[in-house]
């Protein structure tokens, strides 16, 4: 039986720097697709996966971040009093219970396997999920639930996985693959955004993972590797060598890089689309603005 997992962190202590100016007032976390924060559908995805204390790595200037999550007497006194029940609903939806989240800092931005070891003594010794919320999976069966019923399994170590296009492979962690198992892959090494004729696939790690105490124990001696930075790649491929138990999910979902512009820009029409309320209209917009486009090239 492996052990369930409960906690997850979430490192939210970058500078967003690709989203400036708006992210010099705002973390990028809250940025929205249609009318949710990037921060809410990694939350909602972890609530359905089963985690129960969420643990997020912050920094400096991240203070909406934990508004966000907090409740907001006076609004909603005010949604009640207009008998706005539907809005008070999608308002308690953000709301965190007490003492479910806990916030912790780090203080200098030294990399992703940085941040997730600042969470050390808050996970103790237990396997815990990662998730990256600029990776956006819309997925019938939420990515982080697919990982958790084959970590049953598998138990070990599970990242998500998924094929990028060779072209852009370089600026991803990418997997060594032993053994194809269904949808599973058995890892036999994994290296962090490395030059292209070093590149052992194109399939990448996308920013979902469960990790068992040994990769944060890698963590607390781990060098820099790629651009400077601590990588949790090198940590999690330390456990090959160590207990040769982990492995990538080609997970079913659409994965939207909303790390990028482009990629936000993307997500924003798929979830617009999606919407019963917004459909109709917005598309006969889209389809406008694709004719004329298309006349004008
Ligand atoms: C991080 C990880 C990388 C992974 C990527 C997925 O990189 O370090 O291994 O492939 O997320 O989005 P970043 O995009 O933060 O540079």
């Amino acid at each position: 039986m492996t052990r369930k997992v409960t906690k997850a962190i979430f490192p939210v202590a970058g500078l967003g720097t690709r989203f400036l100016p708006a992210t010099k007032s705002i973390p990028k976390e809250i940025l929205c697709l249609v009318d949710r924060p990037l921060i809410q559908y990694a939350i909602d995805e972890a609530r359905e996966a089963g985690i129960e204390e969420y643990i997020f790595v912050t920094s400096r200037g991240k203070g909406a971040l934990e508004d966000y999550f907090d409740g907001a007497p006076q609004l909603e006194r005010a949604l009640e009093e207009k008998g706005k029940l539907d809005l008070l609903k999608v308002l308690n939806h953000s709301t965190m219970g007490s003492g479910e989240i806990a916030y912790v800092r780090q203080r200098d931005a030294l990399g992703l396997g940085h941040a997730v070891l600042c969470a050390d003594r808050l996970v103790g010794n237990e396997p815990f999920a990662v998730i990256l919320t600029d990776d956006v999976i819309d997925a019938e069966k939420p990515c982080l639930k697919q990982m958790m019923d084959a970590h049953e399994e598998t138990g070990g170590n599970i990242v998500a996985a998924m094929e990028v296009p060779p072209s852009k492979a370089s600026a991803y962690g990418l997997l060594d693959v032993k053994d194809n198992i269904g949808p599973l892959v058995s890892v036999k090494g994994m290296v962090e955004k490395p030059k292209p004729e070093d590149a052992p696939s194109n399939l990448a790690v996308i920013g979902r993972y469960i990790l068992t105490p040994g990769v944060m124990n890698n963590l607390r001696t781990q060098a820099p590797g790629a651009g400077g930075e601590i990588q949790l790649t090198d940590a999690i491929a330390k456990e090959i060598k160590k207990s040769d138990n982990v492995y990538g999910l080609r997970f079913d979902g659409q994965r939207y890089d909303c790390g990028s512009k482009a990629g936000f820009l993307q997500a924003t029409v798929a979830f617009g689309l999606a919407r019963g309320d917004l459909r109709d209209e917005f598309l006969e917009y889209l389809i406008e603005m694709l004719e004329t486009q298309k006349a004008a090239q």
